[in-house]
């Protein structure tokens, strides 16, 4: 029986079993900063691999880079972030807490503690830093709040070194800031994201096809990952509460256990940024037609996915309350593919010399060839299946004494809890197979 999560359910099981943890909690923590332990950074490392190989080195015309993080403040003046990226705000004259407006039912008053809501204003939401000593104008800086500006800042390099036709992307995965005023449910409105983006630059008149092939890509990004399709929607994005640079947006929503919330987001910045860029920094920002010679700025389609929201569907769609053997247990049914452990080893006890031994050497020898396979040992069998299931292990061995007799082992599904036993030779087959 699969339950609608519980949000705080997922908060705890995450932090429990070392997934994510709030960031400076022995200081009291900070509000939209989360970092990744042990399993949540190696189930982040398994989706960026996915979305790398699917969106970049699986295809002929994506080139991947890796742009500095400080940027200076003439890329954003240009990009328009700098007057553009911001919300409006209101304070409560009473409790000094502040709100975002558009989060707001009653505009008036504080929905906190029914104060007076002050005038509505602007508040930026980029973070700043000065380059070299000097705190001033001049060195002021910004931490970039989407990783789409450091690839339009290097479009003239891929151009001049690689020399591409149209269409062609650039892409990359990587941190950004924003200083959102309300952050809040868990991973999904954070201070410090990071994103996996693809700028892909085509002639104008080809928008619409190139915006139905990442549109294609993205759904099937999305199913590769087991996020629950059915709590998909695509959104067309109106043009008032479109960015400042699209002219066709759609948002893949999700249904989170707070709402309907944005997952990733698909925009046509037309030729905006390149245009921007060309204007304020004086480079030749153009594409040279090599069969007519026609010189134009590129339009560009831009599939832009943040992995934090992405962990966060994924957690989402994975967790599962139910009975085993007369049981409540909880699981995490993730995809064998990105689940963090993909086999976890066990000796049946732990004192027993021979049984230990066998089960090192089978670890060991699994280790090798398969990319996640853990040793537990801790407690007993019981106990060890639950927190294997707690974490998405799809399968966990056991060597016991028969396999001292006959060299097979017993292998536990997950999502069954049935156990087969399998020759001890046929194992890495068997896992590789269900792996590939
Ligand atoms: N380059 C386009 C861009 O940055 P965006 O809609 O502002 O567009 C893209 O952000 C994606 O980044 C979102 O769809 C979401 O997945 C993620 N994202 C944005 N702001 C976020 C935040 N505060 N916390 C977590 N993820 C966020």
């Amino acid at each position: 029986m699969k339950n609608m999560p519980d949000l705080d359910k997922i908060v705890s099981l995450a932090k429990r079993r070392g997934f994510i943890f709030p960031s400076f909690e022995i200081y009291g923590g900070s509000a939209g900063f989360f970092d990744y332990g042990p399993h949540g950074l190696t189930l982040k490392n398994n989706v960026k691999q996915i979305w790398w190989k699917q969106f970049v080195s699986g295809r002929e015309d994506v080139y991947g880079i890796d742009s500095v993080i400080v940027t200076k403040k003439e890329v954003f003046e240009a990009s328009g972030h700098a007057r553009g990226f911001a919300d409006m705000l209101t304070e409560c004259e009473k409790c000094q807490r502040r709100f975002r407006v558009d989060h707001l039912a009653d505009t008036k008053k504080c929905p906190e503690c029914g104060g007076k809501l002050g005038e509505a204003r602007q508040f930026y939401m980029m973070l700043e830093t000065h380059i070299g000593a000097a705190e001033d104008e001049a060195s002021l800086a910004y931490l970039r709040p989407e990783t789409a500006q450091g690839i339009f800042t290097n479009f003239k390099n891929i151009v001049d070194s690689f020399h591409p036709s149209l269409p062609f992307g650039i892409a990359q995965i990587g941190k950004a800031f924003r200083n959102e005023i309300a952050p809040r449910d868990f991973l999904f409105r954070l201070r410090e994201i990071e994103q996996m983006e693809v700028e892909y630059f085509i002639k104008p008149g080809d928008w619409k096809e190139s915006f139905e092939m990442w549109r294609k890509e993205m759904q099937k990004f999305i199913a590769s990952l087991g996020i629950d399709t059915n709590k998909i929607f695509e959104l067309e994005i109106e043009e008032a509460d479109r960015a400042h640079y699209s002219k066709r947006t759609i948002d893949f929503e999700f249904d989170f256990p707070f709402g309907k919330k944005e997952l990733y987001g698909l925009a046509y910045r037309t030729d905006y940024d390149l245009s921007a860029h060309e204007k304020a920094s004086g480079a030749d920002l153009r594409y040279t037609d090599p069969e007519s010679g026609d010189k134009f700025i590129p339009h560009v389609i831009e599939p832009s996915l943040g992995i934090d929201r992405t962990i966060l569907a994924i957690l989402c769609s994975a967790y599962v309350e139910d009975e085993l053997g007369k049981e409540k247990r909880v699981f995490l049914k993730l995809k064998p593919q990105i689940a963090p452990v993909k086999v976890a080893v066990f000796p049946l006890v732990s004192n027993k010399e021979n049984i230990v031994s066998k089960a090192r050497e089978l670890y060991k020898n699994l280790k090798e060839k398969i990319s996640g396979v853990a040793w537990d040992d801790n407690g007993n069998i019981g106990k060890r299946y639950r927190r294997q299931d707690e974490i998405g292990t799809p399968w966990c061995v056991t060597i016991d004494y028969q396999t001292l007799e006959d060299k097979t082992v017993t292998v536990r599904d997950r999502d069954t809890g049935e156990q087969i036993r399998k020759k001890e030779k046929e194992l890495e087959k068997y896992f590789s197979d269900k792996l590939s």
